[in-house]
């Protein structure tokens, strides 16, 4: 008889299938694919990407800026002028910091307020910073592979 909850009666012929399957050569390969989806490029592949697309009189715009660290790495290192948008007050009011520390007051503006509402005077852009996240736990840890 098989145990409650398998819905039918489970031979050993038929487990010994079901481990094969779970066991085989595919979910190693499924292993070997997500050790790779888990380790990322870093931050500096975003910059090289930014590259070919940026001239020394480029105009970015880093929309959901956060502290402007992307920002400004991309104008230190392209030259250019930026602006940062953040609706979140805290983010903004470092990102001001931080653009000031850098000494790129003069070619960095930031705003306070959402992308999807930046006034038309704001102008045009050549680029588009978007960077976002997702690192919930699944993401910061690697799945443990079965013995
Ligand atoms: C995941 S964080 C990324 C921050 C930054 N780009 C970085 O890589 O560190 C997303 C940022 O987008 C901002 N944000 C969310 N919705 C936004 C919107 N509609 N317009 C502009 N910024 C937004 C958040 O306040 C937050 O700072």
């Amino acid at each position: 008889m098989a145990p409650e909850g398998y819905g039918g009666c489970v031979t050993r012929g038929d487990n010994r299938r079901g481990l094969s399957r779970a066991y085989s050569e595919e979910t190693w390969r499924v292993y070997e694919f997500l050790d790779i989806s888990l380790d990322p490029r870093g931050l500096d592949s975003l910059y090289e990407f930014a590259a070919p697309h940026l001239g020394n009189d480029s105009r970015i715009l880093d929309a959901g800026c956060r502290n402007a660290k992307h920002l400004i790495e991309l104008i230190r290192r392209y030259e250019g002028t930026g602006v940062g948008v953040d609706p979140v007050a805290i983010h903004v009011s470092r990102a001001h910091d931080a653009v000031a520390a850098a000494d790129l007051s003069a070619r960095v503006q930031v705003r306070e307020g959402l992308m999807e509402e930046l006034p038309e005077d704001v102008g045009r852009f050549d680029f588009v910073e978007q960077r976002t996240r997702h690192d919930g736990p699944h993401a910061r840890e690697r799945p443990e592979k079965p013995d």
